[in-house]
């Protein structure tokens, strides 16, 4: 049976330069200077101090953002402020009163963070002897670090730290060592204190929604006696170095770790390479029925199963469905007749393991697709051939073929099949084929897919033709290229981070009735076995792998790039989160809020302003965000700065932008690990801009 996945986020090797060297084909400001001050001043007008719309004199709130008139400014003036480029890293309304900003001014700004709260009320963490309640966090050494929080209670890992308590005690338990160990002692034995600030909100908002709502379950679960509060003890950490940089200090160990030789593959160990493959594509194009037909042309699922599917599908009156069966299982997928979360099988072909990520199509479910699709090595988009279906799925506002396309390429996926389905409906037409090619295939060379790496495949997966074998139908004669499983075979393997330190985003939390907890995903780095020590973040607790998994064997070791189950002992099941990320002890994630990204909005979407409110995507995480600043416009093709301080970023143009996360996330810089720097944003149901993570403004671990 596949494993469901509920919500959650990948990406590949060059995709920097990638996407630098994008061609989106749109227009470049040329010789755009940064507008003077005389430029600027207009009589009658007044400029937002958040969008710098320049609103009619007579407006006491932004036309655009609503945001309302800075008592400061006086017609045709401007404060310091305007002239200089525009400076907003304060992200909440705490940190708006830190700034001693004047009332209206806090009101306003206020208003913009007035995210609807979807919160589950916070779940309350057992006693975890290497973490103490502080009273007085040491502040980050950011620039940035105006969060004001200086008062709230906070909590440190320590080791051999001299730390100020609420309750006076100081961290000096020996686990409260051994966990911090590394986090507080870099290389050149500069010590490292962890802060983490409680603001009384849950972390739980890292978790897709499905999960939240577990959590909530467990909310009331109080263990140990301190009962602190689960968020007060997962976020607003901050890792601070007590002298330097805390970011040069980790690059700096990260570039000196020396792989363990268990970590590196050996050969022989394992002749197939595992594929991580995502089938993508609009609503009902046959996703689930070509997983299901393929698992069962290779013997993953039995006749008797089949059996099963045809017969209990029929009942329902949904016969057609059969082998969608046996990926989409809960009740309401099969009686809705669609997919709603990724089901993740494996199945072997001659050169790989393929861990199979059947997605969903329905636009609804997008972030659920962006789960499964940001672990893929490589992906098959899946068309739905017969007449107006293939239509739909390429409608610019309704269609999810372009949408999944694009966040399939952004991901880092640069090698695809389309698998042109349901040739049967069009009578295996080579003109139809012919067509979709042609259409389609502008399309991709427009997101950046190189002809070379797109393979296309006319197949019907209902009449099983050309999955595991060469066409049988005569009416496909004219079809002399590879058949499915052939081409999966041709795919191209993906380069691992098998020496690099452990970093496993978690996908999915499998909890037992016996209280195992397990965390799922994909590794994107290192290797972890039976024994070692992982560090669980955000929660910053150690566990220790009792077991791992893969398509249900258990297995001895996972490598980068394998997809697993992670059996964990000695922690909390409740703080192990999808969202998440598993690390290397000395290594731990990022965990911040205040992010500074290059994203590029998406052709047809719907302008980013200065204050606009989206979904943000990362990994697994998903976050309320808002846009805190647009620093620049950029040159897509040269990279360099076309505009400083734009108003807002319109379609097909890339900007650099600061955005403000209502709570923290694990995120690292894309030039560190790119699995973990890849972003999406969304809003009113559609993706509008890919990025990627250029610098952490404010660092909280
Ligand atoms: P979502 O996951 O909800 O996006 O749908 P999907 O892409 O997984 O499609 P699914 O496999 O559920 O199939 C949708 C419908 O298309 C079902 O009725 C299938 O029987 C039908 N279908 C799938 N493949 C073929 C095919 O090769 N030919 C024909 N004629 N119908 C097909
Ligand atoms: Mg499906």
């Amino acid at each position: 049976m596949p494993r469901k996945v509920n919500y959650g986020i990948d990406y590949d090797d060059g995709y920097d330069d990638d996407y630098d060297d994008y061609d989106y084909g749109y227009d470049v400001e040329e010789n755009v200077k940064e507008p003077s001050l005389q430029d600027t001043i207009k009589c009658g007008v007044w400029r937002c101090s958040v969008c710098t719309y320049d609103n009619d004199d007579t407006m006491s709130s932004c036309d655009i953002c609503g945001i309302l008139r800075s008592p400061s400014v006086r017609n045709g003036t401007y404060d310091e402020k305007r002239t200089a480029p525009f400076k907003f890293d304060v992200p909440s309304p705490d940190d708006l009163v830190s700034n001693g900003l004047h009332s209206s001014e806090q009101h306003a700004k206020a208003k913009i963070f007035d995210f609807k709260s979807s919160r589950a009320p916070s779940s309350r963490v057992g006693k975890n002897e290497a973490v103490k309640e502080l009273s007085s966090a040491k502040r980050s050494d950011s620039s940035h670090d105006s969060t004001g929080k200086d008062n709230h209670n906070g909590i440190v890992f320590s080791k051999n730290l001299e730390i100020n308590t609420s309750s006076g005690f100081k961290a000096s338990d020996k686990s409260s060592a051994s966990m911090a160990k590394g986090r507080v002692e870099d290389s050149d034995g500069r010590s490292v204190s962890i802060n983490m600030c409680s603001s009384g909100q849950s972390s739980s908002s890292l978790m897709p929604k499905e999960r939240t709502d577990m959590v909530e379950d467990g909310s009331s679960l109080t263990h140990g006696g301190e009962g602190h509060n689960l968020t007060s003890n997962l976020k607003n950490m901050t890792l601070a170095a007590k002298s330097g940089n805390s970011k040069d200090i980790k690059a700096n160990s990260r570039a000196q770790y020396k792989p363990e030789k268990w970590m590196l593959p050996e050969k022989a160990e394992d002749s197939l390479t595992q594929l991580n493959l995502a089938i993508v594509g609009h609503v009902d194009s046959g996703k689930s029925t070509l997983s299901g037909r393929l698992l069962h042309l290779l013997g993953r699922i039995s006749q008797k199963e089949m059996h099963k599917y045809e017969k209990e599908s029929k009942l329902q009156g949904k016969g057609s469905f059969a082998y969608a069966w046996a990926l989409d299982e809960s009740a309401e997928e099969r009686e809705r007749g669609v997919t709603m979360t990724v089901a993740v099988t494996y199945l072997d072909s001659k050169r790989y393991h393929v861990v199979v990520l059947d997605s969903p199509g329905h636009k609804d479910f997008v972030p659920n697709m962006i789960t499964g699709a940001t672990q893929a090595d490589a992906a098959i988009l899946v068309i739905d051939a017969s007449i107006g279906s293939f239509e739909a799925g390429m409608d610019g506002t309704k269609g999810q073929t372009r949408e999944h396309a694009q966040l399939i390429r952004s991901f880092g996926v640069d090698q695809i099949i389309v698998a042109v389905n349901k040739m049967d409906a069009v009578e295996y037409s080579k003109d139809r084929f012919d067509l979709i090619k042609s259409q389609l295939g502008t399309f991709l060379r427009s997101c950046d897919f190189k002809d070379s790496s797109v393979t296309w495949i006319p197949l019907s997966a209902v009449e099983n033709q050309n999955l595991v074998v060469a066409p049988s139908d005569v009416r496909l004669s004219w079809y002399h290229g590879p058949y499915l499983l052939d081409a999966i075979d041709s795919f191209q393997p993906s380069s691992r981070d098998f020496s690099k330190p452990l970093l496993m985003p978690i996908c999915d939390v499998i909890k037992s009735s016996q209280g195992q907890v397990s965390a799922c995903g994909k590794l994107e780095a290192g290797a972890v076995r039976s024994g070692s020590k992982v560090l669980v973040m955000p929660s910053a607790d150690i566990a220790i792998v009792r077991s791992l998994e893969r398509d249900s064997q258990t297995c001895s070791i996972a490598r980068a790039g394998d997809n697993v189950a992670i059996n964990l002992h000695g922690i909390d099941g409740n703080h192990v989160i999808a969202g998440g990320v598993l690390c290397h002890p000395d290594f731990p994630v990022a965990f911040a809020k205040h992010l500074e990204l290059k994203v590029l909005v998406l052709d047809g979407a719907t302008p980013i302003l200065m204050g606009s409110q989206l979904e943000f995507y990362a990994h697994h995480a998903k976050e309320a965000a808002r846009v805190a600043r647009i620093s620049s416009l950029l040159d897509s093709k040269t990279g360099k700065v076309t505009k400083k301080a734009p108003r807002c970023i319109v379609a097909k143009q890339s900007a650099v932008i600061e955005l403000v996360l209502q709570e923290p996330v694990c995120i690292e810089m894309f030039s560190k690990c790119k699995a973990l720097g890849r972003v999406f944003l969304r809003t009113l149901g559609r993706t509008v801009a890919v990025g990627v993570v250029t610098r952490i403004v404010e660092e909280l671990v």
